[in-house]
């Protein structure tokens, strides 16, 4: 074993340490899993620690409302809208019907089907629907979509963030290229866009942290929107 694996598989055993203790499955969840793989989705959702994480912020600060760009098999969103109080909503983006379909079946089988409003599109030309319907203010975003328009999904969540709302944006340190300003990937000059643009703007107090797990070294932003 590389020492490159073996470091990969010290992060892999903490984590599953952590999430038997502190965020275990149940039913609904573990069928979410399963469900998605059965159905040949990609197993990019986030880890089950990620997940108790979100419902932590949430719940930290009685989120009533919640959007997420990006649903995949909606494992991350049925983690976000456990932690939505009665009347609580979320609206989620999700641009591939097939993984949609699935999702759908997701949240329906764990009992989240009146709180779970998916959208199923490119969540860009999605959004001047939310303008029409007056969906906002969002109390909390999870930006975890198409990376190259993270920039544009955190512009447009804050513009409509309540203050005391947080946004998180997931996959922004990307094996620590998010440091390297020569690179010419457009996912890493999307996530220093993102970074630039937080430094520049009054409206929020944000901070990136970088993880490693299972999912190996990455990393998420959360801002803070002032009053
Ligand atoms: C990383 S996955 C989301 C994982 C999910 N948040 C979770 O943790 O369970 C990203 C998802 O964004 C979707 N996606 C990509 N481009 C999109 C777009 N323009 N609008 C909405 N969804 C998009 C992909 O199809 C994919 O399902």
């Amino acid at each position: 074993m590389s020492g490159q694996e073996e470091q990969q598989e010290r992060w892999s055993a903490v984590d599953r340490y952590v999430e038997e203790l502190l965020a275990p499955h149940d039913a609904a969840l573990e069928a979410a899993i399963e469900e998605s793989e059965r159905a040949g989705l990609p197993q990019i959702q986030v880890s089950p620690s990620q997940g108790k994480l979100l419902h932590l912020l949430a719940s930290a600060i009685g989120a009533r409302t919640i959007l997420e760009f990006g649903t995949l098999g909606a494992y991350s969103t049925i983690w976000l809208a456990r932690a939505l109080p009665a009347g609580g909503r979320l609206i989620t983006f999700e641009a591939d019907p097939r993984y949609a379909e699935v999702a759908r079946q997701n949240v329906d089988r764990a009992g989240l089907g009146e709180i779970v409003d998916l959208r199923v599109g490119p969540a860009l030309d999605l959004l001047p629907e939310l303008d029409a319907e007056d969906a906002g203010p969002f109390d909390l975003t999870f930006i975890d979509a198409d990376k190259e328009h993270t920039p544009d999904y955190f512009a447009w969540a804050l513009d409509r963030s309540r203050p005391g709302a947080l946004i998180v944006a997931d996959n922004v340190v990307r094996a620590g290229e998010l440091a390297d300003e020569r690179s010419e990937d457009p996912k890493i000059a999307a996530q220093r866009r993102l970074h630039e643009a937080i430094a520049a703007e009054p409206r929020v107090s944000a901070t990136t942290i970088q993880t490693v797990g299972g999912k190996g070294y990455d990393g998420f932003t959360l801002a803070l929107v002032l009053g």
